[in-house]
Protein backbone atom coordinates (compact mmCIF):
# COMPACT_ATOMS: atom_id res chain seq x y z
CA UNK A 1 0.00 0.00 0.00
CA UNK A 2 1.30 3.89 -0.68
CA UNK A 3 -0.01 6.95 0.51
CA UNK A 4 0.32 9.50 -2.58
CA UNK A 5 1.68 12.93 -0.95
CA UNK A 6 -0.81 15.90 0.10
CA UNK A 7 0.98 18.78 -1.75
CA UNK A 8 3.64 18.53 -4.68
CA UNK A 9 7.20 17.60 -3.58
CA UNK A 10 9.38 20.98 -3.75
CA UNK A 11 11.22 21.38 -6.78
CA UNK A 12 15.03 23.33 -6.92
CA UNK A 13 12.66 26.66 -8.18
CA UNK A 14 10.27 26.41 -5.73
CA UNK A 15 13.15 26.61 -3.27
CA UNK A 16 14.98 28.77 -5.08
CA UNK A 17 11.37 30.97 -5.07
CA UNK A 18 11.62 30.51 -0.87
CA UNK A 19 14.98 32.11 -0.63
CA UNK A 20 14.08 34.57 -2.74
CA UNK A 21 10.67 35.37 -0.88
CA UNK A 22 12.85 35.05 2.49
CA UNK A 23 15.37 37.84 1.41
CA UNK A 24 12.33 40.04 0.89
CA UNK A 25 11.47 39.55 3.46
CA UNK A 26 13.83 39.47 6.21
CA UNK A 27 15.56 42.23 4.33
CA UNK A 28 18.95 39.78 3.70
CA UNK A 29 20.64 38.66 0.52
CA UNK A 30 20.52 34.86 0.30
CA UNK A 31 21.59 34.50 -2.96
CA UNK A 32 24.95 36.72 -2.30
CA UNK A 33 25.43 34.50 0.49
CA UNK A 34 24.98 30.98 -0.44
CA UNK A 35 28.27 29.39 -2.11
CA UNK A 36 27.43 26.29 -4.95
CA UNK A 37 28.10 22.70 -3.51
CA UNK A 38 29.60 20.06 -5.63
CA UNK A 39 26.52 19.45 -8.24
CA UNK A 40 27.65 15.62 -7.50
CA UNK A 41 28.96 12.96 -4.85
CA UNK A 42 32.76 13.31 -4.65
CA UNK A 43 34.07 10.09 -5.13
CA UNK A 44 33.92 8.16 -2.29
CA UNK A 45 36.74 7.82 0.30
CA UNK A 46 39.17 5.01 0.07
CA UNK A 47 38.29 2.64 2.80
CA UNK A 48 40.66 0.73 4.78
CA UNK A 49 39.99 -2.24 2.51
CA UNK A 50 42.48 -4.89 3.98
CA UNK A 51 43.50 -3.61 6.80
CA UNK A 52 42.96 -5.52 10.30
CA UNK A 53 43.36 -3.65 13.47
CA UNK A 54 44.24 -6.98 14.80
CA UNK A 55 42.24 -5.86 17.82
CA UNK A 56 38.89 -5.32 18.77
CA UNK A 57 36.98 -1.97 20.69
CA UNK A 58 32.94 -1.67 21.81
CA UNK A 59 31.48 1.47 23.33
CA UNK A 60 28.29 0.91 25.09
CA UNK A 61 26.19 2.53 27.99
CA UNK A 62 27.01 -0.05 30.46
CA UNK A 63 30.06 -2.17 31.62
CA UNK A 64 28.38 -5.41 31.57
CA UNK A 65 26.83 -4.64 28.10
CA UNK A 66 30.45 -3.91 26.93
CA UNK A 67 32.38 -7.01 29.12
CA UNK A 68 29.44 -9.37 27.76
CA UNK A 69 31.05 -7.98 24.12
CA UNK A 70 34.49 -8.62 24.90
CA UNK A 71 33.56 -11.73 26.37
CA UNK A 72 32.02 -13.18 22.97
CA UNK A 73 34.74 -11.85 21.15
CA UNK A 74 37.19 -14.02 22.99
CA UNK A 75 35.23 -16.74 22.11
CA UNK A 76 35.74 -16.27 18.87
CA UNK A 77 33.13 -14.13 17.70
CA UNK A 78 33.14 -11.36 15.47
CA UNK A 79 31.02 -7.62 16.21
CA UNK A 80 28.09 -8.92 14.93
CA UNK A 81 28.45 -12.13 17.59
CA UNK A 82 29.50 -8.91 19.75
CA UNK A 83 26.25 -6.67 19.14
CA UNK A 84 23.61 -9.89 19.82
CA UNK A 85 25.50 -9.91 23.27
CA UNK A 86 25.96 -6.25 24.15
CA UNK A 87 22.28 -5.89 22.78
CA UNK A 88 20.67 -8.70 25.28
CA UNK A 89 23.21 -7.78 28.20
CA UNK A 90 21.81 -3.80 27.49
CA UNK A 91 17.79 -5.69 28.18
CA UNK A 92 18.93 -6.88 31.35
CA UNK A 93 20.81 -4.22 32.76
CA UNK A 94 19.65 -1.29 31.33
CA UNK A 95 15.35 -2.34 30.22
CA UNK A 96 15.00 1.47 30.64
CA UNK A 97 16.03 2.25 27.33
CA UNK A 98 16.51 -1.01 25.63
CA UNK A 99 15.27 -4.82 25.26
CA UNK A 100 13.82 -7.75 23.56
CA UNK A 101 10.38 -6.03 24.39
CA UNK A 102 11.48 -3.32 21.95
CA UNK A 103 13.01 -3.34 18.64
CA UNK A 104 16.45 -2.01 17.08
CA UNK A 105 18.15 -0.41 13.95
CA UNK A 106 21.17 -0.88 12.98
CA UNK A 107 24.29 -0.16 9.98
CA UNK A 108 26.82 -3.06 9.73
CA UNK A 109 29.57 -2.81 7.26
CA UNK A 110 31.63 -6.33 6.70
CA UNK A 111 34.99 -6.54 6.32
CA UNK A 112 35.34 -9.45 3.93
CA UNK A 113 33.65 -8.20 1.26
CA UNK A 114 32.65 -4.58 2.37
CA UNK A 115 29.12 -5.10 2.41
CA UNK A 116 27.02 -2.48 4.00
CA UNK A 117 23.81 -2.84 5.03
CA UNK A 118 20.82 -1.28 7.40
CA UNK A 119 18.86 -4.17 9.84
CA UNK A 120 15.76 -3.12 10.51
CA UNK A 121 14.40 -5.00 13.63
CA UNK A 122 11.56 -1.67 14.46
CA UNK A 123 8.59 -2.77 16.22
CA UNK A 124 5.07 -2.93 13.60
CA UNK A 125 1.99 -1.89 14.14
CA UNK A 126 -0.66 -5.31 15.47
CA UNK A 127 -3.50 -5.74 12.90
CA UNK A 128 -5.90 -4.67 15.01
CA UNK A 129 -4.58 -1.34 15.39
CA UNK A 130 -7.30 1.44 15.81
CA UNK A 131 -6.89 5.21 16.02
CA UNK A 132 -10.11 5.21 18.21
CA UNK A 133 -7.56 3.58 20.99
CA UNK A 134 -5.83 6.43 21.37
CA UNK A 135 -8.62 8.82 21.43
CA UNK A 136 -10.62 9.95 24.73
CA UNK A 137 -14.25 9.98 24.53
CA UNK A 138 -13.88 14.01 23.60
CA UNK A 139 -11.86 12.83 20.87
CA UNK A 140 -8.87 14.44 22.05
CA UNK A 141 -5.82 12.57 22.35
CA UNK A 142 -5.63 9.74 24.53
CA UNK A 143 -1.60 10.24 25.84
CA UNK A 144 -1.95 7.14 28.36
CA UNK A 145 -2.86 4.61 26.03
CA UNK A 146 -0.26 5.70 23.52
CA UNK A 147 2.33 5.67 26.43
CA UNK A 148 1.41 3.35 29.02
CA UNK A 149 0.30 -0.09 29.16
CA UNK A 150 -0.15 -3.07 26.25
CA UNK A 151 -2.27 -0.68 23.59
CA UNK A 152 1.16 1.41 23.52
CA UNK A 153 3.07 -1.66 22.39
CA UNK A 154 4.25 -2.32 18.90
CA UNK A 155 4.92 -6.25 18.24
CA UNK A 156 8.77 -6.22 19.06
CA UNK A 157 11.59 -6.85 16.76
CA UNK A 158 14.62 -6.89 18.41
CA UNK A 159 14.73 -10.93 19.37
CA UNK A 160 14.00 -11.63 15.48
CA UNK A 161 16.82 -8.85 14.60
CA UNK A 162 19.64 -10.64 17.26
CA UNK A 163 18.52 -14.09 15.86
CA UNK A 164 19.09 -12.56 12.09
CA UNK A 165 22.30 -11.35 12.85
CA UNK A 166 23.69 -14.22 14.52
CA UNK A 167 22.45 -16.27 11.19
CA UNK A 168 23.25 -14.21 8.46
CA UNK A 169 26.62 -12.23 10.11
CA UNK A 170 28.03 -13.75 13.32
CA UNK A 171 30.20 -16.65 13.57
CA UNK A 172 29.29 -18.51 16.96
CA UNK A 173 25.68 -20.33 17.66
CA UNK A 174 23.08 -17.97 19.23
CA UNK A 175 23.30 -19.55 22.56
CA UNK A 176 27.21 -18.35 23.05
CA UNK A 177 26.29 -14.56 21.99
CA UNK A 178 23.25 -15.10 24.23
CA UNK A 179 25.25 -17.18 27.18
CA UNK A 180 26.27 -13.40 28.96
CA UNK A 181 22.50 -12.00 29.62
CA UNK A 182 20.87 -15.14 30.46
CA UNK A 183 23.97 -16.16 33.01
CA UNK A 184 23.59 -11.93 34.82
CA UNK A 185 19.51 -12.72 34.03
CA UNK A 186 19.71 -15.73 36.51
CA UNK A 187 22.40 -14.78 38.54
CA UNK A 188 21.71 -11.08 39.28
CA UNK A 189 23.25 -7.67 39.15
CA UNK A 190 23.04 -4.83 40.81
CA UNK A 191 21.00 -2.19 39.00
CA UNK A 192 23.22 1.39 38.77
CA UNK A 193 21.37 4.65 40.11
CA UNK A 194 19.72 5.62 36.87
CA UNK A 195 18.07 2.39 36.29
CA UNK A 196 16.77 2.89 40.15
CA UNK A 197 15.83 6.27 39.09
CA UNK A 198 13.90 5.25 36.31
CA UNK A 199 12.09 2.73 38.30
CA UNK A 200 11.14 5.58 40.99
CA UNK A 201 10.17 7.80 38.51
CA UNK A 202 7.63 5.47 36.72
CA UNK A 203 6.16 3.87 39.98
CA UNK A 204 2.81 4.83 39.66
CA UNK A 205 2.60 3.39 36.13
CA UNK A 206 4.54 0.03 37.10
CA UNK A 207 2.17 -0.06 40.18
CA UNK A 208 -0.51 -1.03 37.76
CA UNK A 209 0.03 -4.11 36.35
CA UNK A 210 1.26 -7.07 38.95
CA UNK A 211 3.87 -8.31 36.38
CA UNK A 212 5.54 -5.29 36.37
CA UNK A 213 5.55 -4.90 40.13
CA UNK A 214 6.87 -8.33 40.92
CA UNK A 215 9.65 -7.39 38.58
CA UNK A 216 10.64 -3.54 39.09
CA UNK A 217 8.98 -2.99 42.47
CA UNK A 218 10.39 -6.10 44.68
CA UNK A 219 8.45 -5.52 48.01
CA UNK A 220 6.39 -2.49 47.01
CA UNK A 221 10.07 -0.30 46.27
CA UNK A 222 12.67 -0.10 43.43
CA UNK A 223 15.75 -2.49 44.37
CA UNK A 224 18.04 -0.57 46.94
CA UNK A 225 21.51 0.02 45.82
CA UNK A 226 23.98 -2.69 45.73
CA UNK A 227 20.92 -5.42 45.64
CA UNK A 228 21.59 -8.16 43.88
CA UNK A 229 18.77 -8.30 41.06
CA UNK A 230 17.55 -11.08 39.51
CA UNK A 231 15.02 -12.16 36.69
CA UNK A 232 14.31 -16.45 36.57
CA UNK A 233 11.86 -15.65 33.71
CA UNK A 234 13.63 -13.34 31.67
CA UNK A 235 16.29 -15.76 31.78
CA UNK A 236 14.42 -18.70 30.56
CA UNK A 237 13.08 -16.32 27.39
CA UNK A 238 16.20 -15.65 26.18
CA UNK A 239 16.76 -19.27 27.09
CA UNK A 240 14.02 -20.39 24.49
CA UNK A 241 15.28 -17.51 22.20
CA UNK A 242 18.98 -19.54 22.29
CA UNK A 243 17.55 -22.81 22.02
CA UNK A 244 15.17 -21.93 18.74
CA UNK A 245 16.41 -18.73 17.33
CA UNK A 246 13.32 -17.12 16.62
CA UNK A 247 10.82 -19.18 16.63
CA UNK A 248 11.54 -19.24 20.60
CA UNK A 249 10.30 -15.75 21.02
CA UNK A 250 7.66 -15.83 18.65
CA UNK A 251 6.31 -18.84 18.09
CA UNK A 252 5.55 -21.43 21.50
CA UNK A 253 5.16 -20.34 24.96
CA UNK A 254 6.67 -17.40 25.17
CA UNK A 255 4.21 -15.86 22.13
CA UNK A 256 1.55 -17.58 24.32
CA UNK A 257 2.20 -15.46 27.29
CA UNK A 258 2.98 -12.37 25.46
CA UNK A 259 -0.57 -12.46 23.63
CA UNK A 260 -2.28 -13.61 26.82
CA UNK A 261 -1.11 -11.27 28.57
CA UNK A 262 -1.24 -8.92 26.37
CA UNK A 263 -5.17 -9.21 25.77
CA UNK A 264 -5.72 -9.84 29.44
CA UNK A 265 -4.82 -6.17 30.03
CA UNK A 266 -6.74 -4.81 27.09
CA UNK A 267 -4.42 -5.13 24.40
CA UNK A 268 -5.07 -6.26 20.81
CA UNK A 269 -2.23 -8.79 19.28
CA UNK A 270 -2.45 -12.10 18.13
CA UNK A 271 -0.09 -14.70 17.84
CA UNK A 272 -0.16 -14.26 13.73
CA UNK A 273 1.06 -10.80 14.66
CA UNK A 274 4.17 -12.24 16.45
CA UNK A 275 4.67 -15.05 14.28
CA UNK A 276 4.82 -12.98 10.98
CA UNK A 277 7.19 -10.37 12.63
CA UNK A 278 10.02 -10.17 9.92
CA UNK A 279 13.64 -8.56 10.17
CA UNK A 280 13.88 -5.97 7.22
CA UNK A 281 17.32 -5.64 5.45
CA UNK A 282 17.53 -2.41 3.46
CA UNK A 283 19.92 -0.20 1.96
CA UNK A 284 21.83 2.45 4.04
CA UNK A 285 21.88 5.97 3.00
CA UNK A 286 25.39 6.72 2.16
CA UNK A 287 26.62 10.58 1.84
CA UNK A 288 30.07 12.10 1.00
CA UNK A 289 30.99 14.65 3.21
CA UNK A 290 34.86 16.48 2.94
CA UNK A 291 36.24 13.49 1.64
CA UNK A 292 34.38 10.81 4.28
CA UNK A 293 31.46 8.47 3.12
CA UNK A 294 28.65 8.51 5.87
CA UNK A 295 26.70 5.72 6.37
CA UNK A 296 23.60 6.17 8.02
CA UNK A 297 20.05 4.86 8.55
CA UNK A 298 17.47 5.23 5.64
CA UNK A 299 13.69 5.39 6.43
CA UNK A 300 12.10 4.30 8.65
CA UNK A 301 14.18 5.90 10.33
CA UNK A 302 14.24 9.90 10.04
CA UNK A 303 17.52 10.42 10.72
CA UNK A 304 19.60 9.49 7.84
CA UNK A 305 17.55 11.72 5.30
CA UNK A 306 18.11 14.04 8.13
CA UNK A 307 21.82 14.17 8.51
CA UNK A 308 22.14 13.64 5.05
CA UNK A 309 19.90 16.53 3.94
CA UNK A 310 22.53 18.97 6.69
CA UNK A 311 25.59 17.59 4.92
CA UNK A 312 24.52 18.31 1.55
CA UNK A 313 23.40 21.92 2.83
CA UNK A 314 26.58 22.31 4.87
CA UNK A 315 28.90 21.21 2.06
CA UNK A 316 27.93 24.34 0.15
CA UNK A 317 29.81 26.82 3.05
CA UNK A 318 33.09 27.12 3.91
CA UNK A 319 32.52 26.66 7.68
CA UNK A 320 36.34 27.02 8.57
CA UNK A 321 36.54 30.28 7.59
CA UNK A 322 33.79 31.55 9.53
CA UNK A 323 33.51 32.63 13.05
CA UNK A 324 31.95 30.12 15.67
CA UNK A 325 28.59 32.21 15.99
CA UNK A 326 28.32 32.19 11.80
CA UNK A 327 29.43 28.48 11.93
CA UNK A 328 26.19 27.20 14.01
CA UNK A 329 23.96 29.83 12.23
CA UNK A 330 24.74 27.83 9.41
CA UNK A 331 24.42 24.62 10.91
CA UNK A 332 21.29 25.48 12.92
CA UNK A 333 19.43 26.85 9.64
CA UNK A 334 20.60 23.32 8.11
CA UNK A 335 18.79 21.57 11.01
CA UNK A 336 15.63 23.87 10.83
CA UNK A 337 15.16 22.85 7.01
CA UNK A 338 15.79 19.35 7.11
CA UNK A 339 13.52 18.81 10.24
CA UNK A 340 10.92 20.66 8.20
CA UNK A 341 11.39 17.48 5.49
CA UNK A 342 11.57 15.09 8.57
CA UNK A 343 7.94 16.18 9.65
CA UNK A 344 6.32 16.36 6.16
CA UNK A 345 7.86 13.33 3.99
CA UNK A 346 9.14 10.72 6.16
CA UNK A 347 7.05 6.88 7.25
CA UNK A 348 8.06 3.15 7.12
CA UNK A 349 8.68 3.05 3.74
CA UNK A 350 7.14 -0.30 2.62
CA UNK A 351 3.79 1.61 2.91
CA UNK A 352 4.34 5.34 2.03
CA UNK A 353 5.89 6.54 -1.13
CA UNK A 354 8.66 9.09 0.09
CA UNK A 355 10.50 11.69 -2.08
CA UNK A 356 13.87 10.55 -0.81
CA UNK A 357 15.54 11.58 -4.08
CA UNK A 358 14.85 15.11 -3.81
CA UNK A 359 15.55 15.29 -0.34
CA UNK A 360 19.31 13.63 -0.45
CA UNK A 361 19.81 15.47 -4.02
CA UNK A 362 22.88 18.39 -4.00
CA UNK A 363 20.32 20.56 -6.07
CA UNK A 364 17.64 20.44 -3.67
CA UNK A 365 20.13 21.21 -0.75
CA UNK A 366 21.69 24.26 -3.20
CA UNK A 367 17.67 25.79 -3.11
CA UNK A 368 17.66 25.46 0.89
CA UNK A 369 21.19 26.43 1.27
CA UNK A 370 20.41 29.81 -0.84
CA UNK A 371 17.04 30.42 1.46
CA UNK A 372 19.58 30.63 4.54
CA UNK A 373 20.52 33.87 5.11
CA UNK A 374 23.84 35.20 6.05
CA UNK A 375 23.47 36.47 9.51
CA UNK A 376 19.73 36.25 11.02
CA UNK A 377 17.61 33.28 11.49
CA UNK A 378 15.01 32.26 9.59
CA UNK A 379 11.36 32.14 11.26
CA UNK A 380 10.03 28.18 11.18
CA UNK A 381 7.03 29.97 10.68
CA UNK A 382 8.22 31.36 7.24
CA UNK A 383 8.87 27.72 5.67
CA UNK A 384 6.17 25.95 4.43
CA UNK A 385 5.37 22.92 6.20
CA UNK A 386 2.12 20.83 7.00
CA UNK A 387 2.74 18.36 9.70
CA UNK A 388 4.61 16.88 12.87
CA UNK A 389 5.94 13.92 15.05
CA UNK A 390 8.01 13.32 17.68
CA UNK A 391 9.67 10.71 18.47
CA UNK A 392 10.70 9.39 22.12
CA UNK A 393 13.27 9.92 24.33
CA UNK A 394 14.64 7.01 25.55
CA UNK A 395 16.97 4.82 23.65
CA UNK A 396 20.32 3.40 23.68
CA UNK A 397 23.57 3.44 21.16
CA UNK A 398 26.52 0.76 21.28
CA UNK A 399 29.45 0.98 18.36
CA UNK A 400 31.69 -1.86 17.40
CA UNK A 401 34.74 -2.49 15.85
CA UNK A 402 36.80 -5.94 15.63
CA UNK A 403 39.61 -7.56 14.41
CA UNK A 404 39.14 -7.93 11.40
CA UNK A 405 37.93 -5.09 10.52
CA UNK A 406 33.88 -5.84 11.42
CA UNK A 407 31.89 -2.53 12.07
CA UNK A 408 28.69 -2.04 13.92
CA UNK A 409 26.32 0.48 14.98
CA UNK A 410 23.46 -0.40 17.09
CA UNK A 411 20.52 1.93 18.12
CA UNK A 412 18.16 -0.18 20.00
CA UNK A 413 14.83 0.99 22.16
CA UNK A 414 11.47 0.62 24.44
CA UNK A 415 10.54 4.40 23.43
CA UNK A 416 10.11 6.24 26.69
CA UNK A 417 11.44 5.38 29.87
CA UNK A 418 10.91 1.71 30.87
CA UNK A 419 8.55 1.71 27.70
CA UNK A 420 4.82 0.74 28.17
CA UNK A 421 5.80 -0.44 31.55
CA UNK A 422 4.07 -3.45 31.21
CA UNK A 423 5.99 -6.52 31.75
CA UNK A 424 4.07 -9.64 30.16
CA UNK A 425 3.33 -12.30 33.09
CA UNK A 426 5.70 -15.24 33.05
CA UNK A 427 7.93 -13.73 30.33
CA UNK A 428 9.57 -10.80 31.61
CA UNK A 429 9.62 -9.14 28.52
CA UNK A 430 9.32 -5.34 29.30
CA UNK A 431 7.18 -4.07 26.79
CA UNK A 432 7.99 -1.16 24.75
CA UNK A 433 5.57 1.57 23.78
CA UNK A 434 6.72 2.35 20.44
CA UNK A 435 2.64 2.80 18.79
CA UNK A 436 3.47 6.34 20.09
CA UNK A 437 5.96 6.94 17.29
CA UNK A 438 3.02 7.08 15.42
CA UNK A 439 1.23 9.87 14.54
CA UNK A 440 -1.54 7.98 15.84
CA UNK A 441 -4.42 10.30 15.52
CA UNK A 442 -4.55 11.74 12.05
CA UNK A 443 -5.57 15.43 11.91
CA UNK A 444 -5.20 15.79 15.87
CA UNK A 445 -2.11 17.35 17.45
CA UNK A 446 -0.29 15.03 20.21
CA UNK A 447 0.68 16.07 23.49
CA UNK A 448 3.16 18.74 21.73
CA UNK A 449 0.91 20.28 20.17
CA UNK A 450 1.79 19.05 16.75
CA UNK A 451 -0.25 17.88 14.55
CA UNK A 452 0.71 14.05 12.83
CA UNK A 453 1.78 13.39 9.23
CA UNK A 454 -0.36 10.83 7.15
CA UNK A 455 3.39 10.04 6.20
CA UNK A 456 3.31 8.14 10.04
CA UNK A 457 -0.34 7.31 10.51
CA UNK A 458 -0.48 3.86 11.93
CA UNK A 459 -1.53 0.79 9.62
CA UNK A 460 -1.93 -2.85 10.40
CA UNK A 461 2.07 -4.15 10.11
CA UNK A 462 3.48 -0.96 9.38
CA UNK A 463 6.48 0.31 11.60
CA UNK A 464 6.96 3.77 13.03
CA UNK A 465 9.23 6.51 12.33
CA UNK A 466 12.08 6.69 14.53
CA UNK A 467 14.76 9.16 14.85
CA UNK A 468 17.92 6.54 15.66
CA UNK A 469 20.32 7.42 13.39
CA UNK A 470 23.16 4.56 13.35
CA UNK A 471 25.92 5.72 11.42
CA UNK A 472 29.22 5.01 10.26
CA UNK A 473 32.11 7.18 9.33
CA UNK A 474 34.66 5.96 6.66
CA UNK A 475 37.48 7.93 5.36
CA UNK A 476 40.95 6.75 3.69
CA UNK A 477 42.94 8.26 7.34
CA UNK A 478 40.26 7.52 10.08
CA UNK A 479 36.72 6.01 10.02
CA UNK A 480 34.17 5.61 13.16
CA UNK A 481 31.25 4.40 14.31
CA UNK A 482 29.06 6.77 15.78
CA UNK A 483 25.50 7.17 17.44
CA UNK A 484 23.31 8.21 20.12
CA UNK A 485 20.10 8.06 22.32
CA UNK A 486 18.19 11.28 22.60
CA UNK A 487 14.50 11.06 20.71
CA UNK A 488 14.32 13.83 18.38
CA UNK A 489 17.59 15.25 19.36
CA UNK A 490 19.48 11.80 18.26
CA UNK A 491 19.65 13.65 14.87
CA UNK A 492 21.20 16.80 15.79
CA UNK A 493 23.64 15.00 18.27
CA UNK A 494 25.35 12.18 15.64
CA UNK A 495 25.27 15.29 12.99
CA UNK A 496 27.32 16.94 15.37
CA UNK A 497 29.31 13.55 16.49
CA UNK A 498 29.85 13.40 12.59
CA UNK A 499 30.77 16.94 12.33
CA UNK A 500 33.38 16.75 15.09
CA UNK A 501 34.68 13.26 14.20
CA UNK A 502 35.81 14.96 10.57
CA UNK A 503 37.50 18.05 12.39
CA UNK A 504 39.72 15.14 14.07
CA UNK A 505 38.37 14.99 17.15
CA UNK A 506 38.88 11.73 19.59
CA UNK A 507 36.43 9.57 20.89
CA UNK A 508 36.70 11.06 24.08
CA UNK A 509 36.34 14.04 22.98
CA UNK A 510 33.18 13.33 20.57
CA UNK A 511 31.26 11.48 23.18
CA UNK A 512 31.98 14.65 25.94
CA UNK A 513 31.60 17.87 23.45
CA UNK A 514 28.76 19.99 24.32
CA UNK A 515 25.34 19.91 22.08
CA UNK A 516 22.44 21.93 20.73
CA UNK A 517 19.76 21.15 18.91
CA UNK A 518 17.01 22.44 16.63
CA UNK A 519 14.23 20.92 15.37
CA UNK A 520 11.79 23.20 13.42
CA UNK A 521 8.92 23.20 16.23
CA UNK A 522 9.66 24.40 18.31
CA UNK A 523 11.47 27.53 16.60
CA UNK A 524 14.07 27.16 19.55
CA UNK A 525 17.61 26.08 20.13
CA UNK A 526 18.09 23.62 22.46
CA UNK A 527 21.41 24.15 24.56
CA UNK A 528 23.23 22.31 26.88
CA UNK A 529 24.81 24.34 29.34
CA UNK A 530 28.54 25.35 28.83
CA UNK A 531 28.01 25.13 25.04
CA UNK A 532 28.10 28.30 23.43
CA UNK A 533 31.12 30.87 25.13
CA UNK A 534 29.31 34.16 26.14
CA UNK A 535 30.43 35.72 22.97
CA UNK A 536 28.72 33.58 20.65
CA UNK A 537 25.31 33.34 22.54
CA UNK A 538 25.38 36.85 22.24
CA UNK A 539 25.70 36.77 18.54
CA UNK A 540 23.09 34.18 18.35
CA UNK A 541 20.90 36.02 19.97
CA UNK A 542 21.54 38.97 18.07
CA UNK A 543 20.52 36.78 14.64
CA UNK A 544 17.25 36.27 16.22
CA UNK A 545 17.83 33.02 18.34
CA UNK A 546 16.28 31.66 21.15
CA UNK A 547 18.54 29.86 23.25
CA UNK A 548 16.88 27.35 25.37
CA UNK A 549 18.33 25.38 28.09
CA UNK A 550 17.79 21.46 28.03
CA UNK A 551 19.10 19.10 30.94
CA UNK A 552 18.58 16.16 29.39
CA UNK A 553 21.13 14.86 26.24
CA UNK A 554 22.29 11.19 24.92
CA UNK A 555 24.62 8.99 25.89
CA UNK A 556 26.58 8.77 23.05
CA UNK A 557 29.15 6.07 22.51
CA UNK A 558 31.88 6.16 19.55
CA UNK A 559 34.31 3.71 18.57
CA UNK A 560 37.00 5.05 16.26
CA UNK A 561 39.70 3.29 13.98
CA UNK A 562 42.94 5.57 12.84
CA UNK A 563 44.31 3.57 9.95
CA UNK A 564 47.40 5.20 9.99
CA UNK A 565 48.56 3.93 13.06
CA UNK A 566 45.93 1.17 12.81
CA UNK A 567 45.20 1.82 16.46
CA UNK A 568 41.40 1.70 17.90
CA UNK A 569 40.41 3.97 20.43
CA UNK A 570 36.43 3.75 22.08
CA UNK A 571 34.81 6.01 24.07
CA UNK A 572 31.64 5.90 26.46
CA UNK A 573 29.26 9.05 27.33
CA UNK A 574 30.89 10.67 30.63
CA UNK A 575 27.17 11.51 31.21
CA UNK A 576 26.13 8.32 32.06
CA UNK A 577 29.26 7.03 34.48
CA UNK A 578 27.97 3.11 33.99
CA UNK A 579 28.97 3.40 30.68
CA UNK A 580 32.30 2.02 29.09
CA UNK A 581 34.28 1.87 26.09
CA UNK A 582 37.28 -0.22 25.93
CA UNK A 583 39.91 -1.66 23.51
CA UNK A 584 41.07 -5.37 23.53
N1 LIG B 1 11.53 5.73 20.11
C1 LIG B 1 12.52 6.63 19.72
C2 LIG B 1 12.90 6.51 18.27
O1 LIG B 1 12.75 5.46 17.70
O2 LIG B 1 13.32 7.47 17.69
Amino acid sequence: MTFSRRRPAWGRSASRGLALLLGLLLGGSAAAFAADGPRAATAAAPSQAAQKPGRAAIASANFHATNAGLEVLARGGNAFDAAVAVASTLSVVEPESSGIGGGFMAVLRRAGDGREVFIDARETAPAAVDSKDYLKPDGTPNRDTALNGPLSAGIPGEPAGLAWLAKHYGKLPLKDSLAPAIRIARDGFEPDSRLREAIADRADDLRRWPASVAKYLPGGKPPAEGAAWRDPDQAHTLELLAERGADGFYRGEVAQKLVAAVRAAGGNWSAADLAGYQVKERAPISVDYRGYRIVTAPPPSSGGVAVAEILNILRGFDLGKLDRAHRIHLVIEAMRRAFRDHNDYLGDPDFVKMPLEMLLSPYYADGLRQSILPDKATPSSMLPYTAAADPGMHTTHFSIIDKDGNMIAVTSTVNYTLGSTFVAAGTGVLLNDEMDDFALVAGKPNVYGLLGSEANAPKPGKRMLSSMTPSLVIGADRSAVIGSPGGSTIITQVLEGILAFIDGKSATAIAAQKRFHHQFMPDRVDVEEGVFDPATAESLKRMGYELHPRQSWGFMNVVTWDHKTNTLDAASDPRRPSGLGKVQ
